[in-house]
């Protein structure tokens, strides 16, 4: 795959829009700035008079995005925020409620690649993991600290890994040793607690499902996800959409049941019955594609 010059290809860029539909004067949120792919397209068709207010945890994509952006001949407002406190920013940007707001759920391929982030056992690099530098455990604290019990209820609780208690007893040994503080040393300790299994050669990596659950808990992802979209319908204008690209299971069964359970009040209706994924193109172009779904909740507009 040729990555892009922004370190990141936005995924089912036509879909989101078609799907968002952002107007010219609209207001849209883009919770997850990321490299500014979306927010950038968004805010183009909302000139000249839009705003689009953007928001990330992780400052340093806001600060590549933000002269990217500048490039929209309309409003847009940079905000350093975890979409779980959407709310508190609109009251800041001093909106009451917005035409359309889109989350692009994980991570962008840069912050996957570069080893200041601490997130990948492609090359070796120091465990971090952290996208908000804010937050104060990295993973290696949590590998290094946790009780065991705890590491096996994390691995499995976030990534269904089957091998959780094994992993766990193998990191906890290697912990005694010395501490583990590199992406390299702690993908070895899972593979050598799982091992091969004898038959079909494995399709992905052994260490895959324990660095996604670490990753998953030392960013809080369920919680604020849960948070963001108990808080995130209430914020849309009769007619707005809700937009949310998720990239794994665990992620798309929260935002499908919030959907529905959101519906059952009769003013919302859930557009997509079946996630909408990438066309084939798409996934040929950008193999990252592959897992993303979308689904688009509608605020019912007035009458209806
Ligand atoms: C898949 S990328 C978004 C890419 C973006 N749509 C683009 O086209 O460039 C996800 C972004 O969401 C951010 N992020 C993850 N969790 C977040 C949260 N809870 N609140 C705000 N931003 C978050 C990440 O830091 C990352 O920049």
């Amino acid at each position: 795959m040729d990555l892009p010059a922004t370190g990141h290809e936005s995924v089912l860029l036509d879909e989101v829009l078609s799907w968002v539909a952002p107007r010219p004067g609209g207001t849209v949120v883009d919770c997850t700035v990321g490299r500014g792919g979306h927010s950038l397209a968004i805010a183009q068709r909302m000139e000249p008079s839009g705003l689009l207010i953007g928001l990330d945890v992780d400052q340093r994509n806001l600060e590549y995005a933000q002269p990217r952006l500048a490039e929209a001949r309309t409003r847009v407002r940079l905000f350093y925020a975890n979409f779980a406190n959407i709310a508190d920013v609109l009251k800041e940007a001093q909106v009451d409620a917005v035409d359309g707001i889109l989350a692009d759920l994980g991570l962008s391929t840069n912050q996957f690649l570069d080893p200041q982030y601490g997130m990948s056992f492609a090359q070796d690099m120091p465990l971090d993991m952290r996208l908000d530098l804010h937050i104060r455990q990295t993973a290696a604290d949590l590998v290094n600290h946790l009780r065991e019990q705890d590491l096996a209820d994390v691995l499995y609780n976030l990534a269904q890994e089957r091998y959780s208690r094994r992993i766990a007893r193998k990191i906890t040994e290697a912990r005694r040793i010395s501490p583990i503080t590199t992406t390299g040393r702690l993908a070895e300790i899972v593979r050598s607690a799982i091992g091969r299994r004898s038959g079909a050669p494995e399709k992905i990596d052994p260490a895959t499902r324990t660095f996604l659950a670490l990753r998953m808990c030392v960013n809080q992802e369920i919680q604020k996800l849960q948070a963001f979209l108990a808080t995130a319908p209430k914020l849309l204008k009769p007619g707005g959409r809700l937009a949310v690209i998720s990239f794994q299971s665990t992620e798309d069964r929260l935002v499908k049941q919030a959907f529905r359970s959101t519906a059952e009040s009769g003013l919302f209706d859930v557009l997509t019955r079946k996630p909408i994924s990438p066309t084939e193109a798409e996934i040929a172009r950008n193999p990252r594609s592959r897992s993303a779904k979308l689904r688009v909740l509608l605020r019912r507009p007035e009458g209806q």
